[in-house]
């Protein structure tokens, strides 16, 4: 398995190219189900959970061509997807499939609503605790497929079609609101969403389904409307930057500090999270290209954050924003209100030094003047990269191991990084 070698205390200047965010991308490519034309997509991030949702796409009879390279391409500039659903083989996603990622029992909404059943695996836990699937059979179910669960799969029918109904979401849930939107949109009638995600990926798919023929409206606000059409078309479509990634590397310039250009990134989709880097001592400015964060001179000023639902904190910076704080001038405190038992990353940034202790949801992290290099591994993707982050400010040599969990979400992270002038490689084993 590959690691990753950080040597610490370099500070970064330069650019970084932003790719197409990994959280849209998987649901657009599940929402091609949808329709037996061709759903061209542009921008898409080289990463391992896209190219493990073409597998399980495949399993359904989806066809997937990546399309050539264009003149004058680099490396950073993301792939295009022709992605065939012309015919649908199986409507069933087994478990072997289902439980390498979660997001990929989505398939169950476009599956139900274009063939009238579909049976999908539980997903199972994983590593940031329970996930829970509950409000997504509750949308189907209020959408009028008939739900069993029978051997750990979930099995749900609509022999004549899904019909229009209402969905109140008591808690707020991406994939709950993804699957609601896709199932609606082949529906008799019209679909009321309450407490809808409002998270950008959620209206950049809403976006992607309206130029397939969908009719949905208030995407990207509480309550989302949508009238059901009897069939989608095909449409083309440019996957929205990622956010996520966009934080991740504004916190890694705020903890090695130096001048860094994030390219293609916008500050409209990740206002909560530049606000907080802004209160932490780092300088954010949105320009044309993107967004040049810079830290010089000034030391990381302890912040109080809790994560929440767009457009609050993203749960998925928590960790990174743990690891900036470790070197903070001060205590400060996370709290993660979204996941419970995601903070994986606390013992491994422990054994970097850091002082934090933790109370049931919320995390107290007193700055240290220095962490000092050590083996570590993580078991998530967003923890990982935290790891990575702290290793950028720490004394001397860290090692992160498992590093495949970076490659399910950040596409070529140490050359990002490295040629930016971080000491950072990937040592294959
Ligand atoms: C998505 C993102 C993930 C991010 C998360 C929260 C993708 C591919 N993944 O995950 O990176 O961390 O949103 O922003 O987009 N819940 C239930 N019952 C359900 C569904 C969810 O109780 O049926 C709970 C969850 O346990 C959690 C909360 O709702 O506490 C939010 O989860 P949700 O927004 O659904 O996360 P995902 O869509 O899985």
């Amino acid at each position: 398995m590959d690691r990753i070698r950080v040597t610490g205390g370099r500070r970064l200047h330069g650019t970084i190219p932003i790719s197409g965010a990994k959280n849209a991308t998987l649901p657009l490519m599940i929402a091609s189900l949808l329709t037996e034309e061709t759903l061209v997509l542009d921008n898409v991030p080289r990463l391992a959970d896209v190219g493990q949702l073409q597998r399980i796409l495949g399993n359904h009879g989806v066809d997937v061509m990546v399309g050539g390279k264009r003149p004058g391409e680099t490396p950073y500039d993301g792939q295009t997807l022709h992605i065939s659903a012309a015919r649908i083989v199986d409507t069933t996603a087994p478990y072997d499939l289902v439980s390498k990622m979660r997001a990929s029992f989505w398939v169950i909404a476009p599956l139900v609503a274009r063939m009238g059943q579909a049976r999908v695996s539980m997903p199972g836990g994983c590593a940031i605790g329970t996930r829970p699937v509950d409000l997504l059979i509750m949308a189907l179910d209020r959408l009028g497929a008939h739900i069993e669960i029978d051997g750990g799969y979930v099995i749900a029918r609509a022999k004549n079609g899904l019909r229009g109904g209402e969905i109140k979401f008591p808690k707020v849930t991406v994939g709950g609101t993804h699957t609601a939107i896709m199932a609606a949109s082949l529906a008799r009638g019209t679909t009321v969403i309450e407490n809808a995600a409002r998270e950008p990926e959620v209206k950049d798919v809403a976006d992607c389904l309206n130029r397939m023929g969908a009719k949905i409206s208030g995407a990207g606000t509480s309550r989302i409307v949508i009238e059901g059409v009897s069939r989608l078309s095909g449409a083309r479509h440019r996957v929205l930057p990622d956010r996520i990634e966009t934080g991740t590397y504004a916190m890694a310039v705020a903890m090695a500090g130096g001048d860094v250009l994030l390219e293609n990134a916008r500050a409209d989709l990740l206002q909560a999270g530049l606000d907080v880097l802004v209160a932490a001592g780092a300088e954010i400015s949105a320009t044309n290209a993107g967004i040049r964060v810079a830290r010089n001179g000034a030391g990381i000023s302890p912040v109080e954050v809790a994560t929440a639902p767009f457009p609050g904190f993203p749960t998925d910076l928590q960790a990174q924003l743990m690891a900036l704080m470790t070197c903070a001038k001060g205590t400060s405190h996370i709290t993660e209100t979204i996941f419970e038992n995601r903070f994986m990353h606390v013992q491994e940034l422990v054994r970097l030094g850091a002082h934090i202790r933790l109370d049931g949801e919320c995390a107290t992290i007193e700055g240290v003047g220095k962490l000092t290099g050590a083996p570590v591994m993580a078991t998530d993707l967003r923890a990982s990269v935290s790891l990575v982050i702290a290793a950028l400010a720490a004394e001397g040599e860290t090692m992160v191991n498992r590093v495949y969990h970076l490659d399910r979400g950040f596409e070529r992270l140490e050359d990002k990084l490295s040629a930016c002038g971080a000491a950072i490689e990937r040592i294959a084993g």
